[in-house]
């Protein structure tokens, strides 16, 4: 039976809505009840709702050791896509605690029931050398011990290297490095929010580029890793590197909305968050949303190189162009 962690989030509920279609075991983990509706949500929109009572789900947090212990019985394969992913600081301490300490549990745990084999979500931010005299990032690039990272990317360093620990004490791993991914049924996070502001309306973009994959293709990745039996390297999932003028262009172009944006330059941005800095500090329940981290982020201009996957696992990316309409043409 396959283990899924994060199956209330996007990357979770896409691979469930495959693992149920090729008609495999899964059990998810779930923290609230009320979240599940959102995995339902998909399974309605691509009309699979058949699919959904394949499921077995099971209560646990992934910082709860003995509930998460009850969830590795039976469990052969584990796909560990949980992770809290904000930019706002505030949260920072609890952010470590799950993506390091709870990978730790993970990892632990598939050591203790001798699981087959362990697929973790990792992320690009956790790539930051350049090859040199370039500015392309490929599966060689190491993390900079002296680069400015934001907290996010600290905290899934931290995970990935409690899997290659794991990896040495002999479990079977495979990690993955996914951009920016866009994916179906989740308008009110991660990605999905890009797209819900592009249709309120967002004027703004800066002068940076990002790597974009679509959730489709990561968990093809993912599966086809595992179903390959590869371990014991990472790869990138990146269909494309492009800028946000581009893509917010092609949003918005979808969207049947005007584009004539306006370029938020760099200092402009240094302004904006240290105002919602001080709106977040003096007005009630205001939540932050413009950190340091994310106007940094906002101006890299790294390029991702996809070619270790696409030669590995002999695999196409969906475009940007594709995946963007598919979503856009669900959600409205
Ligand atoms: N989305 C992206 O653009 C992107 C890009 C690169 C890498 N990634 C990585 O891909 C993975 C999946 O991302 P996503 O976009 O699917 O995230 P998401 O939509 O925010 O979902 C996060 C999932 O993690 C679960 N979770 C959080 N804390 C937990 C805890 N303490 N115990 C158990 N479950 C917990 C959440 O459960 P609740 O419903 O209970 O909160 C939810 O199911 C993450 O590792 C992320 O770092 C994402």
């Amino acid at each position: 039976m396959i283990l899924v962690t994060g199956g209330t989030g996007l990357v979770g509920a896409h691979l469930l809505l495959r693992l149920t279609d090729d008609n495999r075991k899964v059990r998810a983990i779930f923290r609230n009840e009320k979240n599940i509706s959102k995995t339902k949500n998909l399974f309605e929109i691509m009309n699979k709702e058949n699919l959904f009572s394949k499921i077995e789900w099971f209560k646990a947090d992934l910082n709860d050791v003995p509930e998460l212990e009850e969830a590795f019985i039976d469990i052969t394969e584990v796909y560990h896509c949980a992770a809290m992913v904000t930019f706002t600081g505030s949260e920072n301490e609890k952010m470590q605690k799950v993506n390091i300490e709870g990978t730790a549990n993970m990892v632990n745990l598939s050591l203790a029931f001798d699981v087959e084999k362990f697929c973790h979500i990792s992320s690009i931010a956790t790539l930051d050398e350049t090859i040199i005299g370039t500015n392309l990032i490929d599966e060689t690039s190491n993390w900079n011990p002296n680069g400015i990272h934001s907290d996010y990317a600290i905290s899934k360093f931290g995970g990935e290297t409690e899997v290659w620990r794991a990896a040495q004490e002999g479990l079977n791993v495979v990690i993955v490095n996914p951009g920016v991914i866009f994916g179906i049924g989740f308008p009110d996070q991660g990605s999905g929010e890009i797209i819900t502001k592009m249709k309120s309306g967002f004027p703004f973009y800066t002068d940076g580029k990002t790597g974009v994959v679509s959730a489709n293709d990561v968990v093809s990745c993912m599966i086809g890793l595992m179903d390959n039996n590869i371990f014991n390297q990472r790869f990138i999932l990146v269909s494309e590197n492009i800028s946000y003028k581009d893509l917010f262009e092609k949003i918005c172009n979808l969207l049947n909305k005007k584009t004539n944006f306006l370029e938020a330059k760099k200092w402009m941005l240094a302004i904006a968050w240290r105002m919602d800095w001080l709106l977040t500090a003096i007005i009630p329940n205001k939540k932050r949303s413009l950190s340091r981290d994310l106007a940094t982020a906002s101006f890299t201009k790294d390029l991702y190189k996809n070619d270790l996957i696409k030669k590995t696992l002999n695999f196409e990316f969906e475009t940007s162009d594709k995946f963007l309409k598919d979503i856009i043409l669900k959600q409205i």
